[in-house]
């Protein structure tokens, strides 16, 4: 199977990105021939009056990919906006896509009312799920691992495909499926959603130390109050992160919180170095790669030709059938 997936460029990635998104690239790219695209464009979308960071973190995401093991041998490794055929493939389906699909869709109105100081109310924005789909379809990939917030642009992207399938009266595309996670969302420390806005997030990078600060700092089961109450595991955060982190632990970790044979101090202490020991070796391999980023450049610029060269394919079947 083809495999896509993308991630914005916008911030550092956490622990979230590598329980939802990276440990699922990393099983998909053992059995599937795996495009992993940093989504800059997509990232402009929204922080057009900030671009300069986008470039600073797309280096820094592509990094810590590597780090976590996404392997370029295995995975095209590529940034989307060196991909210029995207946007051209973009523009045709943007010719296509009613504006009634576009304003329909759901994140596109939770976005606008989420995000108020960052004026998204332009025309770019309204087609991302355009471009999303361009993104998908250029690559003829049939799996998308995504988060459950994606599920309607996928949705959008099998309309538009009918659409053009219908239009050009020849089927080229397949329609692609989400392949979600099945380990539900995390939780930011917090128990709110995660996000850098929040500051509720432990980045891959996060020194040992603030680690532990952070970890000490989490909400748990608002019922214990003391020590000796007995607590509700499935209603804390903190139990969460154990399954995340360290599942051959849970019924260890349930007993002594419903039995009340550890308090929630002494849980979270060890949840902290639980932590820090996964990041340990993935932090190791950031420093080595900190001291040669020529051999990152080398492999995004490998990925971006590989990237090319499939995608020009597809735009040349494209045109051949538009007689473009
Ligand atoms: N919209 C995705 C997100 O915010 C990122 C993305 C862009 C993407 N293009 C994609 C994901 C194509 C999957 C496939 O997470």
């Amino acid at each position: 199977m083809k495999v896509l997936s993308g991630m914005r460029p916008t911030g550092k990635l956490h622990l979230g990105h590598l329980v939802g998104a990276l440990s699922q690239w990393l099983k998909l790219q053992e059995e599937h021939t795996c495009f992993f695209m940093v989504a800059d464009w997509h990232a402009l979308m929204s922080e057009y009056k900030n671009p300069h960071l986008i470039q600073e973190y797309t280096l820094d995401n592509v990094k810590d990919w590597l780090s976590c093991g996404i392997h370029p041998q295995k995975s095209c490794i590529f940034i989307q906006s060196q991909v210029r055929e995207h946007l051209e493939l973009f523009m045709i389906l943007s010719c296509l896509t009613p504006l009634g699909w576009l304003y329909r869709c759901p994140t596109y109105k939770d976005q606008i009312q989420q995000l108020k100081d960052k004026e998204l109310s332009n025309y770019g924005f309204l087609g991302y799920p355009v471009l999303q789909t361009a993104d998908i379809i250029i690559y003829k990939a049939e799996g998308v691992p995504v988060g459950e917030d994606q599920l309607p642009h996928l949705e959008l992207a099998r309309e538009i495909i009918r659409r053009f399938h219908f239009l050009y009266k020849k089927e080229i595309f397949p329609e692609p499926q989400a392949i979600l996670s099945s380990f539900p969302r995390l939780l930011g420390l917090d128990s709110r959603k995660m996000s850098k806005s929040f500051n509720n997030i432990i980045s891959l990078q996060e020194e040992p130390e603030v680690v532990k600060k952070k970890v000490m700092s989490m909400f748990t089961d608002p019922l214990r109050i003391r020590r000796t109450d007995p607590g509700h595991p499935l209603k804390c955060n903190v139990y969460s992160y154990y399954k995340a982190f360290k599942p051959s632990m849970i019924e260890e970790v349930k007993d002594w919180c419903e039995n009340a044979k550890q308090g929630c101090t002494d849980c979270k202490r060890r949840l902290a170095q639980i932590i820090i020991e996964v990041l340990a070796p993935i932090q190791e391999k950031r420093r080595q790669l900190d001291k040669k980023s020529d051999y990152v450049f080398d492999i995004i610029k490998e990925g971006n030709k590989k990237a090319r060269s499939v995608a020009s394919k597809t735009l040349e079947e494209v045109r051949e059938l538009l007689k473009l």
